[in-house]
């Protein structure tokens, strides 16, 4: 199976070179990759690409994902997140090549607290939300696509909010952090892996092509992962000036951003546990992997003298 990754250097196309390498030849790109295009500002040379590679799958890790500056480069956000899948999407079906895709939560408006099914209404509060939501449609144009919505994406590779929360712990006796936004931090090993484990079973199902949900199971809101983060930190015997009981909760109104975003952001993933047959683990078990990993290699980056 020979296997077209864009987007190679992001949490989840990071993670996706590891996944995919056993279902066969990966040609990982990212935006600056030389002889093949792998920029999603320039849709020409990514036609270009998919003729000359001829895949039997294409992944797609690559998007505008600064949820807040996509509010004032519309386009280009636009560009990035719905037309250049789209071209991804017409060169796979002449191709009858697999897409996967990810999308996000944020295509919904967060309003109520059922979790969102598949088959919900969309009305995304922002660029970044609708632009994403364009991109699943345009990438429904190819017949053979899996489109995966998930939330609060993180990685031990690169900032994430967690990280986020161990700094300021260390440098800050009290934090404020978002109480009323809810969610499941996701990461993006587990993307990676029910994303090949997802391609596997379509080669020989095809007829699951189609949207999911995927998330890690259980819920919590900024304030419930960032209080978590600290005990944690804490338990691994890390010292910090503030703990989880120093940690404020706040409403969104208090923390305004040019990006609006959904409250409510729980997503049911019964769709893809059946059709798949997989098992979502809770967000604490790879938030807890992610912080041993993170903190282990801080700490030999300390004993070893390289600067943090
Ligand atoms: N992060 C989240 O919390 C979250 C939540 C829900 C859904 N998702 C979705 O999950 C998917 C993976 O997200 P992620 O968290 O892995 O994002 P990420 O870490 O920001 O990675 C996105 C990748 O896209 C690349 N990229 C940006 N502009 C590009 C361009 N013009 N051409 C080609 N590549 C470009 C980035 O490269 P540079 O870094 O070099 O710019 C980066 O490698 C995306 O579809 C995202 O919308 C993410």
């Amino acid at each position: 199976m020979k296997i077209l990754l864009f987007g190679k250097g992001g949490q989840v196309g990071w993670e996706l070179q590891r996944s995919l390498a056993p279902l066969g030849e990966v040609i990982a790109l990212d935006h600056d990759s030389v002889g093949l295009c792998g920029n999603f500002a320039d849709l020409a040379g990514l036609a270009a690409t998919v003729r000359q590679v001829a895949p039997d799958v294409i992944v797609n890790a690559a998007a505008h994902t600064a949820v807040d500056k996509a509010e004032s480069e519309p386009e280009l956000a636009r560009t990035i997140n719905a037309l250049a899948p789209g071209v991804l999407a017409d060169e796979a079906g002449r191709l009858g090549a697999w897409l996967v895709h990810y999308s996000t939560d944020y295509v919904f408006d967060g309003t109520g607290e059922a979790p969102w099914r598949e088959s919900d209404a969309t009305g995304p509060l922002s660029v970044y939300g609708r632009t994403k939501l364009e991109g699943e449609q345009a990438v429904a144009r190819c017949a053979r696509h899996l489109i995966f919505r998930t939330s609060w994406v993180f990685a031990a590779r690169g900032g994430n909010f967690a990280k986020t929360m161990l700094r300021l712990a260390r440098e800050r006796e009290r934090l404020s952090v978002i109480a009323d936004q809810i969610g499941a931090p996701t990461s993006a090993e587990l993307l990676a892996d029910v994303t090949a484990h997802a391609l596997r079973t379509v080669q020989t199902r095809p007829e699951l092509a189609g949207l999911y949900h995927l998330a890690a199971s259980g819920e919590t809101s900024w304030h419930g992962y960032a209080c978590h983060v600290l005990a944690q930190a804490q338990a691994l015997a890390q010292t910090l000036k503030a703990g989880p009981a120093d940690v404020q909760p706040i409403t969104t109104a208090e923390y305004p951003t040019p990006a609006q975003r959904p409250a409510n952001s729980r997503l049911d993933t019964s769709r893809l546990q059946t059709a798949f047959g997989v098992h979502l683990p809770d967000w604490k078990i790879h938030v807890n992997r992610m912080l041993e990993e993170t903190l282990a290699n801080s700490l030999a980056n300390t004993l070893i003298g390289n600067p943090q």
